[in-house]
This record gives C-alpha cells, sequence and structure tokens, in this order.
C-alpha cells in the first residue's frame, strides 16, 4: 500500500480587494462589527465577467501542477470541491478538464461546501493508496461574490465570504515518513437547513399543497426557479449564524483529537493546524481549546474571508509559501461547514 503526499501546491485570489468599508456603501454594516465578529477585514471578488470559479482553479493548478514537476497530461484524475459551480450542471470537474486540455481521465465533482476539500483529499487519498491512480488533482474553488445578497437582509451572510481557489497535486510515496496519516469524515443531517440554499433545489416545499394533476405548463416550469422565489430573496444562502457557531466549537476540536489519537499524537506534536477559514472567533475558541501556541495555528481570512472549499488549500499554500510548513512536520487539516459535515486529514509534510 502506498502513502500519498502532497507534491505541489498552489493558490489563486482575484485582484480586486473589497474592504468592510466598502461593503457599507450597499448595506447597513461596519467594519467595526465585521471585523470584531468574524476577524475579516477585506476579501476578493473575482471579476464580474472574466473570472469563474473554473478559470480561478485553472490558476490554482498550473501552479500546483508546476511545482510537482509534471504536466497538466500529466494528470490521472480530478477532484474538484465547490459550491458554487460555474453551471448547476455539469460539474466543475469537467470544465477544469477542458480548460486545461487535460486527457480524458476521471472528474469527480464534491458538494460538501466547507469541508469540501478535505472530503476531496480523503477520496483522491483512497485511490494513491490503491495504486489506482498516480496523479490527483485536487481542488477547492469559489466564486461566492456571485451568489450573495448585498442588501441589509442579507448583511449576516454576505459579509464573511470572498472568492478563491486552492489546488494540490496528490502522489504515491513508498516513503513511510511522510505523507497522509489518515483522514475522519462526518456528517450529521439533522440541521441541513440551518446553513443552506434551498434554491434552485427539488424541494418544492411551496408546492406541498397543490394538486400536481392541475399544474398547467407554466408552473410545471416555475416550480424549479419561480419569480416569487426571486422577488423573496429565496435563491440566497441561509444561515443561523449563531446556531453554526455552537455546533463548529464542539466538532472541530472532536475532529482534530481523533485524528490525533488514531495517530498516537496529542495537540503538542501539532506542528501547524490549518482550520478551515470559517470565523477567527471560531478559530481562536479551537486553538484555546486545544492549548494550541499562535505559532502552531495558520489563518488567513482577515484577508479574504471565508472561501469555503478554497479556504483549507489557500491558508496551506500561503503557510507554506512562507515558511510556516517544512518537510517532516506534523500538519493537521480541519473543516467544519453546511450539511453538517465536518472531517480532518493529518499528514507528515
Ligand atoms: N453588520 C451589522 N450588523 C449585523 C450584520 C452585519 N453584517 N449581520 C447581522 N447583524 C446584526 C443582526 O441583524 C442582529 O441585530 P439585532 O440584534 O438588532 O437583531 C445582530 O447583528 C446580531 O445578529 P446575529 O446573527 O445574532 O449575529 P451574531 O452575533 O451571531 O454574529 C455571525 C453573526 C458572525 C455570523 C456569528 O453568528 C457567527 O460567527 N456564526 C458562526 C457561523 C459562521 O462563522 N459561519 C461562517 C460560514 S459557515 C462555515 O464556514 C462553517
Amino acid at each position: 500500500m502506498f502513502k500519498s503526499i502532497i507534491a505541489g501546491i498552489g493558490m489563486y485570489v482575484p485582484e480586486n480587494i473589497v474592504t468592510n468599508n466598502h461593503l457599507t456603501k450597499y448595506m447597513d454594516t461596519s467594519d467595526e462589527w465585521i471585523q470584531e465578529r468574524t476577524g475579516i477585514k477585506e476579501r476578493r471578488y473575482a471579476h464580474r465577467t472574466n473570472e469563474t470559479t473554473t478559470t480561478m482553479a485553472v490558476e490554482a493548478s498550473k501552479i500546483a501542477i508546476e511545482r510537482a514537476g509534471i504536466t497538466a497530461q500529466d494528470i490521472d484524475f480530478i477532484v474538484f470541491a465547490t459550491l458554487s459551480p460555474d453551471y448547476y450542471f455539469p460539474g466543475c470537474g469537467v470544465l477544469l478538464q477542458r480548460a486545461m486540455k487535460m486527457k480524458e481521465i476521471g472528474a469527480l465533482d464534491v458538494r460538501n461546501q466547507c469541508s469540501g476539500f478535505v472530503y476531496a483529499l480523503s477520496v483522491a487519498d483512497q485511490f494513491i493508496k490503491t495504486g489506482m491512480y498516480k496523479n490527483i488533482l485536487v481542488v477547492g474553488a469559489e466564486k461566492h461574490s456571485f451568489g450573495l445578497d448585498f442588501s441589509t437582509r442579507g448583511r449576516n451572510v454576505s459579509v464573511i465570504f470572498g472568492d478563491g481557489a486552492g489546488a494540490v497535486v496528490l502522489q504515491p510515496t513508498e516513503d513511510n515518513n511522510r505523507g497522509i496519516l489518515s483522514t475522519h469524515l462526518h456528517s450529521d443531517g439533522e440541521s441541513a437547513e440551518i446553513l443552506a440554499m434551498y434554491n434552485p433545489g427539488t424541494h418544492a416545499n411551496h408546492w406541498a399543497n397543490k394538486n400536481y394533476a392541475s399544474f398547467n405548463d407554466g408552473e410545471i416550469a416555475d416550480m424549479f426557479m419561480s419569480h416569487a422565489m426571486i422577488d423573496n430573496a429565496q435563491n440566497f444562502p441561509y444561515m443561523d449564524g449563531p446556531s453554526v457557531f455552537k455546533k463548529a466549537i464542539v466538532k472541530f476540536p472532536e475532529v482534530i483529537l481523533e485524528a490525533l489519537k488514531k495517530n498516537n499524537y496529542t495537540p503538542e506534536n501539532i506542528s501547524m493546524l490549518i482550520p478551515h477559514q470559517a470565523n477567527l472567533r471560531i478559530a481562536q475558541f479551537v486553538q484555546q481549546k486545544l492549548g494550541l501556541k499562535d505559532e502552531q495555528v495558520y489563518n488567513n481570512i482577515q484577508y479574504y474571508g471565508n472561501t469555503t472549499a478554497a479556504s483549507v488549500p489557500i491558508a496551506l499554500c500561503e503557510a507554506w509559501e512562507k515558511g510556516k510548513i517544512k518537510q517532516g512536520d506534523l500538519v493537521c487539516l480541519a473543516a467544519f461547514g453546511s450539511g453538517f459535515t465536518w472531517a480532518s486529514a493529518l499528514l507528515k509534510w
């Protein structure tokens, strides 16, 4: 059995910096409120027409592929995590395959929101361990700025999110002292609607009391996305922030400790924890709960906001580029998000 190593890593964020003060032009909010509750100072928004989730993923992937010392032609599988795909379907994996002129390899999309990248990494790890693939491109990318409610009505959600992409190339190694040691995946669908975007979807709760047989063609066409849904802002994400906070601060430490225990480590052995950049207050709570020093945790939500599936690879890449992660280091990736789903991965860099 092989182990998987991150052979190359890359990130991309759009040039356009949007400060908290900038957002006050659109909604009733303030720099002070946003920084105090989330730690965020600014975020990046993609170019309206020239940048998509896939084009940002391409930029991050090019860097990861080059750093792995291979070409796009060598990639033999793609796992792409996003909640903001270019199209409702097909997924971004095939768009990335096309844009990078790769061979007719498999492309899998993962829809696990904030924990998407760690889930994607875990899926790729299984393929590498069994010897099925040799160069897997694992991507997390988001263009949130196209799907947020920038009026005061949507301010509890819209101020949090930013755009960007991160990618890694996973390869097999026979070196037992390196690579992914274990991954841990969890879900609890009880609270699925607490952090969700309901539409477009097939739940059709708003039609539940209607007689299906009486629909005319127009009504049937309306079921997926109606004018009324848009008028009532039901096409934007919904979040019960305090409930998410309460669950996150329990599950984050739990899944990190699970990974450490599985490999006979304790929190003090962690060289670098890369938590999903949900909210700086959540990351600080986790750090305190595990008794970690500042230099054991990397946060960059202050500058990019919450980039959901992209946040872990972006933070990992930036920490590595700054020389904060070196060969032999014990690195823990952890994420919690919509679903709820949560996950961790422990690796020797
Ligand atoms: N600017 C100014 N005021 C605001 C804003 C804003 N952007 N957003 C909400 N408010 C107001 C509300 O209207 C409310 O006013 P009221 O008391 O007059 O009714 C007040 O602030 C408090 O609202 P809450 O929603 O209770 O705000 P809370 O103090 O919980 O902070 C936050 C909101 C930051 C989202 C918090 O709940 C939180 O950190 N939740 C964790 C969830 C999270 O971080 N999610 C990130 C995405 S999901 C993920 O990645 C896991």
